[in-house]
């Protein structure tokens, strides 16, 4: 069915009312809160606080995310999405910890936008540094709300030089706080030379109207509602102006500004303003490159990939469900596509639109928008459907791990019941597994970014498949993939490296650090690594 069938206006409207963004930021900065005070306003909230309570439903009805409640970290991502003025805004909710970037990888190629989060008191933490350079790869622009301004934070200047130094991205103020912690007194918004006053304390779940000032910083009736606090906010926005700090969406889109906004996500302050330039500033889904050129999200039929596969999400149906990310078209229920890997038709039956641990049902879905798909094991990450057929988006590169272990098969009873287990979470993308070939025997390596991931891998093994999973650690840091040709017999008495065969079926060699890597290519000429198995990838990623 083509897009003129269901009539271009239609989708034409609804791509240009969709944002789809993902946030990212370093655990505790406020994620869950800022997402809370999202839904809230957006109305998908009649209280805020049901992102905290649909979490901790999910611990209930969910075995392996107990994990999730005793580490209190968040390993599990999901897509929320609500309206407002108009607008179709979808959130894809990323792990919180650095075990997991990955699967934040992952989740940015299905995302047109990233907001980056942090808190005012600790600027640019190491999780957000590692997450910002994931945006990066993408491209993507990124938005910054510095949170937590109730609280007694850093000097804004020294956010936006952190911002600078550290990231290397510029950033541009688009309000400017007056005070911070028991001085907040709230932000001066530069661009539409208003002041929203921050009158305090309110935690709570109802929606608070900031008081709003219009005028320039000239305005007697400014100066007085700041009264001190005035001097400082005229000196920083003099400091700012006089850098040449102005805001070119261009440049933003192209991922070398960042817009800052500062507010507090605990106390509904600021919240609603940022959604609304956010909202306005960041881009609706473009075209998306595929091995055929950019595909427009108008001018084609229902296309997607799928970015995230996730098995046993509710034990009691012990179900898979693959999440893709509709690029172009009209996604139609019920509808007949084309899955372009195998090259086989697929009825997209089952369908539903995730509401954090909720799901319903869904008749169509647009460019930007996530559909979880039942999926009963034809999907990989990376998939593209599409009722053309004959074009592949560009896929999803793996990065290379950074932690390895070798299983232990003792139990061969349950051998079995492993092998499905490993390969049930290979293709979730939670680990990687590689096989080395010794003499007559086959030894199972898995490689993951951190121990964290392992940990998940073995209570989910031991709840979803009964398999206890034992694992040696080995002493590599890093895999990297040959390019051309490769004699595997180059190491074989290498001591610290280990010729070994990917999940499909590639070589790769493990070493224990970059020093053994930049040995090795020193000592075989015409030798070429690739720190990822596709290296074409984050090419076309970009
Ligand atoms: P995360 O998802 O990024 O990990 O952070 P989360 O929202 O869970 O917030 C981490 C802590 O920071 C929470 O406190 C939360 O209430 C607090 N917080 C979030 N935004 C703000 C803010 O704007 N101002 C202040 N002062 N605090 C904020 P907690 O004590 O760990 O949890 P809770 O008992 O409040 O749930």
């Amino acid at each position: 069915m083509s897009a003129g069938a269901h009539g271009t206006g239609e989708i034409e409207r609804e791509v240009a009312r969709r944002r789809t963004f993902a946030i990212i930021s370093h655990p505790d900065a406020g994620k869950t809160t800022l997402t809370e005070k999202l839904l809230l306003y957006g109305g998908a909230l009649r209280e805020a606080g049901a992102v905290r309570g649909q979490r901790s439903a999910r611990h209930a009805t969910s075995d392996w995310l107990e994990l999730e409640q005793q580490r209190g970290i968040s390993v599990s991502s999901s897509a929320l999405y609500f309206d407002y003025n108009g607008h179709r805004v979808n959130i894809l909710d990323t792990p919180g910890h650095q075990d997991f970037s990955e699967d934040t990888y992952r989740t940015l190629m299905a995302a047109d936008s990233a907001v980056m989060l942090m808190d005012a008191a600790k600027g640019v933490e190491e999780q957000t540094r590692k997450l910002f350079q994931v945006c990066r790869l993408r491209r993507i622009p990124i938005f910054t709300f510095v949170n937590k301004m109730d609280r007694f934070g850093r000097e804004g200047l020294d956010l936006m030089s952190e911002i600078e130094e550290i990231l290397g991205i510029d950033a541009v103020p688009v309000d400017w706080p007056v005070g911070s912690g028991a001085q907040f007194r709230g932000v001066y918004d530069r661009m539409r030379e208003r002041l929203l006053l921050y009158s305090g304390g309110e935690h709570g779940t109802t929606r608070v109207d900031q008081e709003v000032f219009e005028g320039t910083l000239d305005d007697p009736e400014i100066r007085e509602v700041l009264g001190s606090g005035y001097d400082d906010l005229a000196e920083n926005l003099e400091l700012i102006q006089g850098a040449g700090a102005e805001l070119d969406l261009e440049a933003v889109q192209a991922g070398e500004q960042t817009p800052m906004f500062f507010g507090s996500a605990l106390t509904n302050y600021a919240v609603e303003p940022f959604l609304e330039r956010f909202l306005s500033m960041a881009p609706c889904p473009g075209a998306r490159l595929s091995d055929q050129g950019g595909i427009d999200p108008v001018g084609h039929p229902f296309s997607g990939f799928v970015f995230k596969i996730q098995a046993n999400m509710d034990p009691d149906h012990r179900d898979r469900v693959a999440f893709l990310r509709v690029c172009s078209g009209r996604f139609t229920k019920g509808a007949t596509t084309q899955h372009e890997r195998t090259g086989k038709s697929l009825r997209l039956a089952n369908s539903t639109l995730i509401m954090g641990s909720d799901r319903h049902e869904v008749d169509s879905a647009y460019p930007g928008d996530v559909v979880g798909l039942f999926d009963p094991g034809i999907f990989r990450i990376g998939d593209t459907v599409s009722d053309e057929g004959d074009f592949a988006y560009a896929g999803i590169p793996s990065f290379s791990p950074e932690s390895f272990m070798r299983v232990e098969v003792a139990a061969t009873l349950k051998r079995k019941s492993l092998e499905k287990g490993i390969a049930q979470l290979v293709q979730e993308g939670a680990v990687q597994l590689f096989e080395a070939h010794d003499a007559a025997a086959v030894t199972w390596i898995l490689g993951a970014m951190g121990p964290l991931q392992f940990e998940v891998m073995r209570h989910r093994l031991k709840g979803e498949y009964r398999v206890d999973l034992e694992l040696t650690s080995l002493p590599f840091k890093l895999a990297r993939w040959p390019q051309g040709d490769f004699d595997p017999d180059l190491f074989r008495h290498a001591e610290r490296i280990k010729v070994v065969r990917d999940g499909e079926g590639r070589f790769a060699i493990l070493a224990h650090n970059d020093w053994d890597v930049q040995r090795a290519l020193e000592r075989h000429e015409g030798l070429v690594l690739s720190d990822t198995a596709d290296p074409h990838l984050f090419e076309a990623a970009r």
